[in-house]
Order: C-alpha cells, then structure tokens, then sequence
C-alpha cells in the first residue's frame, strides 16, 4: 500500500508529558506508512518514555541534547530540520509551547523548531497537558502566539485525563495524528467540495428477523470517503449495514434499506457538488415485511417471496435539476466496457467506474475502469485505498474542466 506519507521524512519531537506513550504508537503508523522519522526527545520527554523505545521503534538513533557530538558537524539542529519535511512536536507541554512562543532554544527541540527553514518544514504541535494548564490564559495567548508563527496546533481532545479530571488537553492518539499527517501531504484538489457518497450493501427485511442482503463490504466507499476527506471535501457518507470505521472527519449516516438509503441522500444531494453512487443497492425487495417471525407451517411448503422494485438511487439524484457530479459504479461479470457504457447511458451520470463483481466483493484490492464520455481509463490493480486516492485525482481533473 502506498501512502502520502511515503518517503517523506519527519522530525518527532517530544516534550514531557504523559501522552509521551502515544508517540510510540506514532512512530509505527508513520513508518509503515513509509515515512522515516527522526526522533528528538527533550530530559523532560525522558521521564516518561525511554530512548530506547524510540530509537527501537524508529530505527535511527535519538537526538537527546544539542551538545550531542554525533553529528559530524556537531549541528543536530541544522541537520535534523533541513532533512525534514515537517517538524512535528508531540506531545507539546506547556512549558514547550511556552518556549516555542516566546523563540526560546535551550534544549534540541526548541532550538531545532528555531532553526528550520520556515518556508520548508512547517511546525505542527500537538498539545498536551492537565486542563488548566491548558485553559490558563498565559498557555492561550501562547498557542496564539504559535499559531500566528505560522504553526498548526493540532488538539487537544477533551476527555477523561491522566490525572483524574476530565477536560480539554488530551494528546490526539496516535492514528488521529498519522490520519492529519497524511491529509497534511495530499494535494488539496478537492478543497471545499462537498461529495455525497454512499457504500455498502442494503438490507431490505422479510420479516422481523431475516432479511436479503449481499456480500459488499463497503471496502471501496469508505475508501473513497477517506481519500475525498484527505483530499481537502467536505464529505458525507451514507452508509448501509457494515463493519467498518468512519475514516476521520467524515459525516456519516446509517441506513439499513434502499428505500431509507434514498429518503437520506434526496434532500442531501441538492447540497453537494459531487454524488458518488459505491453502495450495491439491493434492486429488489420483499413486497411486504411480514409484521411478525415468519413460522414453519409444519406442511413442509416453503413460503412464497413476492418482490417490488426498489427506487434507482443514482438515476433518481442524476435526474435532479442541477444535479451533482454522479459517479456511479457497475459490477460485472462480463464485458465490463459495453455494459457499463450502456448502464452510464441510461443513469445519465458522466463518469461511472466498471469492475469485476466476483473479483472485488469483501477484497482488499481491486481494479478499475473509469469511463466517461471521452472513453475508457484503466486503473489497474491495487489496494482499494491507492485506487481510491487515484480515483479522486481523477475526478478532481474532470470537476476542474466541467
Ligand atoms: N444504484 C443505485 N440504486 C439502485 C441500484 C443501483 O444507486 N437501486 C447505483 C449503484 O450504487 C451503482 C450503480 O447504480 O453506482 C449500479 O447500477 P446497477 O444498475 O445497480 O448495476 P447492476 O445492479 O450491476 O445492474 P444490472 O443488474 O443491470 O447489471
């Protein structure tokens, strides 16, 4: 899997504080991302977890004082920041803040987040600290003071605290931070778009117990939501039954039926610029849910199944006056071109992406066809998440020309 983490190079720097644990979690996102990551640790950041984890964890020595006489040139500080690609102070005490607000440099992480090349290796830090610590007016006009620098000041979460009172200065965990790490690189090429994208299967009920469903996983729209949202949109996901995360700062609505699917995506399209159509909606569904467990007659005759069409979600929002961007989905199993031509003709959508049913439901990779009416565009096989961020960059290429 590829990441737009991969061969980028961070500096992690921490100060002292308890959420000094959740770095080590870090340090592992982040190079099986691919990224490599310099770690520098504060005598404070000492007392709560130790170098050797890190370096362990990392792969590379830990730079633990500015009179470190490792480097050649002595100049762990010039070194260290002209390498990196961003400086990532995690977790940022109150007493760093502090010293990054006022351009302090008497330990190796504020003396390397002095010494960067503005321009090049942003400054992001992730604060974290005993509520009032964080609530004090002197560590406020700080992160103000940061922030006007140029920083990103990324947290804190509010919750329950290390210390036993509940409020805001909990460190973001470790996949919250690896997640705005990776949006941080991507190309915002859908920067304040709104997309609409529904996934999964539907579950249309036969009675209070059973129900018809299919095999798809979701894989593929969570994917797509995950890659819009990193991608700069402002994204909406409606959702059928399925057991997957919401991916981070992604709207998200459950649904169970195809009918309940389209009664929460009509009065959502008219709002978003972009209508992407992964879910495999069921097209049929019990024409009537028996009020009650359907029971064996003891007669051994099967009871009988009578079926109503359920509503074209896709075709009904393309059809919408000023209609979003629709992107629908067809799985084939056999000639994928002209089918799928033939089904984003009758949609009436502009782009609609082909796949091999069998050779995708619940899989991880996949590959893709993207046809619109200029003809046909392979994304071959991979990780649902690469073909996803591929598919974004396609559509953001098609939104600029439209
Ligand atoms: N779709 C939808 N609502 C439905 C059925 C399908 O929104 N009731 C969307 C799917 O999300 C997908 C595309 O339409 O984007 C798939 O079209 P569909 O006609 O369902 O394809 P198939 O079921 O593969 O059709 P066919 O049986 O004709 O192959």
């Amino acid at each position: 899997m590829t990441s737009t983490l991969t061969g980028r190079h961070l500096v992690l720097a921490l100060s002292g504080g308890i959420a000094g644990y959740k770095t080590a979690e870090l340090v592992r996102l982040l190079t099986q991302a691919g990224a490599s990551v310099q770690v520098m640790m504060t005598e404070a950041a000492c007392q709560f977890i130790t170098p050797v984890t890190m370096q362990a964890l990392s792969g590379r020595p830990v730079i633990l004082d500015q009179w470190d006489a490792s480097a050649p040139n002595n100049m762990h500080h010039i070194n260290a920041s002209r390498e990196a690609d961003a400086m990532l102070v995690a977790p940022a005490s109150a007493d760093m803040i502090a010293k990054l607000a006022l351009g302090r440099a008497d330990d190796i992480v504020s003396l390397t987040a002095l010494a960067r090349p503005l321009e090049r290796c942003p400054l992001i830090v992730a604060p974290a600290m005993n509520r009032e610590l964080w609530a004090h007016p002197a560590t406020q006009r700080n992160v103000g003071q940061l922030r006007a620098d140029g920083a990103q000041v990324w947290g804190p979460a509010a919750g329950s605290q290390a210390c036993g009172e509940v409020g805001d200065g909990r460190m973001l965990e470790a996949a919250d931070l690896a997640e705005r790490l990776e949006a941080w690189f991507t190309p915002q090429r859908l920067a304040g778009v709104r997309v609409l994208i529904t996934a999964g299967p539907t579950f249309e009920p036969i009675d209070p117990v059973r129900g018809i469903t299919n095999r798809s996983s979701g894989k593929m729209g969570f994917a797509i939501a995950q890659a819009a949202q990193r991608a700069g949109a402002d994204v909406t996901l409606v959702a059928g039954p399925v057991a997957l995360a919401t991916p981070a700062g992604v709207r998200r609505i459950d649904v169970q039926s195809a009918q309940e699917m389209l009664a929460a995506v009509l009065p959502l399209a008219p709002e978003h610029r972009v209508f992407i159509a992964t879910a495999a909606v069921a097209d049929w569904r019990p024409a009537t849910i028996a009020e009650h467990k359907i029971k064996k007659d003891g007669s051994g005759a099967a009871p009988a199944l009578a079926f109503a069409e359920n509503p074209d979600i896709l075709a009904t929002v393309a059809a919408l006056p000023g209609a979003p961007y629709c992107v629908g989905f067809a799985a084939e199993s056999e000639k994928l071109l002209e089918h799928a031509q033939a089904k984003r003709l009758r949609k009436g959508i502009p782009l609609i992406v082909a796949n091999l049913g069998p050779a995708t439901f619940g899989r991880d990779d996949n590959a893709l066809l993207l046809i619109d009416a200029d003809g046909a565009r392979e994304l071959p096989r991979a990780p649902k998440t690469d073909l996803a961020r591929h598919l974004i960059d396609e559509l953001a290429q098609r939104l600029h020309r439209a």
